[in-house]
């Protein structure tokens, strides 16, 4: 199918668990897998498959019960997530390392692989996450938004969320992003919202392996982010070994969305440093 001038493909394989995984990839060259946040799907990276796969291979998986992936029949963690995306790799780049892009939820199953599949990448992007787990009151929240949206359906249980996700400016212009955010919002089924809630709410606390993940990591957040806040962001990046930050001013929380040319510029920018072309 063609999103623009870009040909995008949807793969869809079984997992290691007997769940289907849909993929949205594009483009060849070094592999860039982009790990999408919660509550949406591989649209959100929409100018990432249509842009940077005019230099890169891009595969935008669907967590599970997200976008066209099935929801497993057992409740999961987020490292069986990452072993998802570890099956991807294996399914669509066997030969090669790779720069995994993980958006808040994404940034923290991005986290569990490096913990599990360290061996496989050659970068990390951690775009609008944190590297802490939750606080008990952070957890009782989710707990109340998984209860909400098995009585309720996704949407009845993830609406309130719409105004930490995009920029003042976005939620008031309501341009074609902030129509993509609500169809992929209105699209979550009640028991994924509740299943991912689950596994966000039982994630592990990732800042004191902060200094062991050597690996070149671009750290990037939006002015406008108050779930992944700037000067927080900043603060455990600089621990990174091999960090750098970015903060792009008109974005909050969707920043490849929001500011998709500076973000592909950032991202750009990172993979040929990586690939020695810069
Ligand atoms: C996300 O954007 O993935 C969520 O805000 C993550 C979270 O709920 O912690």
């Amino acid at each position: 199918m063609l999103w623009g001038a870009a040909l995008v493909n949807t793969i869809a394989f079984q997992g290691p668990q007997g769940n289907s995984i849909s993929i949205t990839a594009a483009g060849s060259g070094p592999t860039l897998i982009l790990l999408h946040g919660f509550p949406l799907d591989h649209q959100l990276w929409q100018d990432q498959l249509t842009v940077l796969s005019e230099n890169y291979q891009v595969l935008a998986p669907d967590f599970r019960g997200f976008g066209k992936s099935s929801l497993s029949e057992h409740p999961y963690k987020l490292s069986d997530l990452a072993d998802d995306v570890e099956a991807v790799r294996q399914h669509l780049a066997p030969n090669q390392p790779v720069v995994l892009c993980g958006l808040s939820m994404g940034g923290y199953v991005a986290f569990e692989y490096w913990r599990r599949h360290a061996e496989q990448l050659r970068g990390l992007i951690l775009a609008n996450t944190k590297p802490e787990s939750d606080t008990d009151e952070a957890r009782s929240g989710r707990l109340a938004m998984a209860q909400q949206a098995i009585e309720g359906g996704g949407w009845s249980a993830v609406q309130g969320m719409l105004p930490k996700l995009l920029a003042p400016d976005h939620l008031r212009d309501q341009n074609q992003g902030y129509q993509r955010v609500l169809r992929m919002m209105h699209d979550c089924r009640g028991e994924s919202v509740a299943a991912a809630q689950q596994a966000m709410a039982e994630r592990r606390e990732f800042v004191p392996a902060l200094p062991g993940i050597r690996v070149p990591t671009l750290v990037i957040t939006g002015a406008h982010d108050v779930i992944a806040p700037p000067t927080l962001t900043k603060k455990w990046a600089a621990v990174l070994p091999e960090g750098r930050c970015e903060v792009v001013e008109s974005a909050a929380h969707l920043t490849p969305l929001e500011a998709p040319a500076e973000f592909n510029a950032l991202v750009d920018d990172f993979m040929k440093r990586i690939e020695g072309t810069q």
